[in-house]
């Protein structure tokens, strides 16, 4: 190390002592316009640093000075939107359904927040556009199993059907486990889930084994599904004369229902939507196309 810096002979710079085949590197000092580029930014990240969240810290962060989040800011947007909806909102609370159904703006409003809180809430089982799936109700045909008037529909939505939250409130029948409780022997099971292929007007498996079936019918199944098989929307007893099955019309679908039926259930909604939310989404079933 030499104790003095050399001086460059040709620009009168000083140099760094490092030199290579003869070339010697300048200690050239920084442009000034980067220099104080830097000290700015120093500046800024402190003033930000002081005024807004910036460290995280635990579950949260440093707060600032201002205290201004964006988190805050989506707060702030949801609640005047909320607030820009409560007066609409709170005239659905208060008209009743076919009130609603007859004012354009509050209808059209229903039905738009009806489609939304059906996606979220009822599409995972009955369907997109509730088309249904095995096992779940299309709510957009014209089959009811509970009724498809708009009070009928609010009611199934309310409380649901045969949860044990609900108990009392709740939709509920109980098709017997003729099969597995042992009220039907396997043959009669059989000669009357014959006998029920034929109600949709379809030529059955075994023509005697359906006719066997008729008088069991009946017997055990006409009080909650009618003489003919219409159903029962008192009992949420489904119409077995029509081509919809909640769980498949072959005969060894009818056969498995008979032996040990799904007793289908449903959660209810009234803890767990608003209630103009209930009234929006009971409006939206009803226009499906099955309303009656
Ligand atoms: C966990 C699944 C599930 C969810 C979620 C669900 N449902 Fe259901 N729903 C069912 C089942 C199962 C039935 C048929 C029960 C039975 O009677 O056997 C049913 C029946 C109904 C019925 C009666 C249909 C008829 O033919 O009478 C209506 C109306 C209905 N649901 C509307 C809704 C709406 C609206 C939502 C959302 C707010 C919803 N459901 C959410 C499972 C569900
Ligand atoms: C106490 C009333 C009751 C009686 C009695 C009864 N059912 Fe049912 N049945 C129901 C109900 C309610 C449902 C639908 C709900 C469920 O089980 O989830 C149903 C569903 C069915 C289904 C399924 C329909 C579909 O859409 O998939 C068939 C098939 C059926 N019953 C046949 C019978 C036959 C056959 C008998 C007589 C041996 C019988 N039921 C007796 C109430 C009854």
């Amino acid at each position: 190390m030499p104790s003095k810096p050399e001086k460059d002979a040709v620009t009168g710079v000083e140099t760094t002592g490092h030199e290579w085949d003869g070339i010697k590197e300048l200690n050239n000092p920084l442009p000034a316009w980067w220099v104080w580029t830097f000290y700015a930014c120093i500046a800024f990240s402190v003033l930000w640093f002081l005024l807004f969240p910036a460290i995280p810290f635990g579950p949260s962060a440093t707060t600032g000075l201002t205290g201004n989040t964006a988190r805050e800011r989506v707060a702030n947007e949801i609640a005047e939107a909320a607030s820009a909806r409560a007066g609409i909102n709170q005239r659905i609370v208060e008209a009743d359904l076919d009130t609603i159904r007859g004012d354009p703006d509050l209808f059209t409003y229903a039905l738009t927040g009806g489609e939304i809180l059906f996606g979220d809430n009822c599409a995972p089982c009955h369907g997109v556009g509730g088309a249904g799936q095995l096992n779940y109700p299309v709510l957009a045909d014209d089959a009811w199993l509970w009724g498809g008037s708009l009070d009928a529909i609010q009611q199934t939505i309310l409380y649901g059907v045969r949860n044990a939250e609900y108990e009392l409130d709740a939709r509920f029948s109980l098709m017997p486990n003729f099969g597995t409780d042992q009220l039907l022997s396997g043959d009669e099971i059989d000669q009357v889930a014959n006998y029920v292929v034929t109600l949709s007007g379809r030529a059955p498996a075994d023509a005697e084994l359906a006719d066997a079936g008729a008088g069991i019918f009946a017997e055990q199944c006409a009080s909650c599904h009618g003489p003919g098989g219409e159903g029962m929307a008192a009992l949420g007893a489904p119409n077995l004369t029509d081509a919809i099955w909640l769980y498949g019309g072959d005969v060894g679908d009818i056969r498995q229902q008979i032996w040990n039926p799904q007793h289908g259930v449903m959660p209810g909604f009234v803890d767990r939507l608003a209630p103009e939310d209930i009234k929006m989404v009971s409006l939206y079933v009803h226009s499906l196309g099955g309303g009656q």
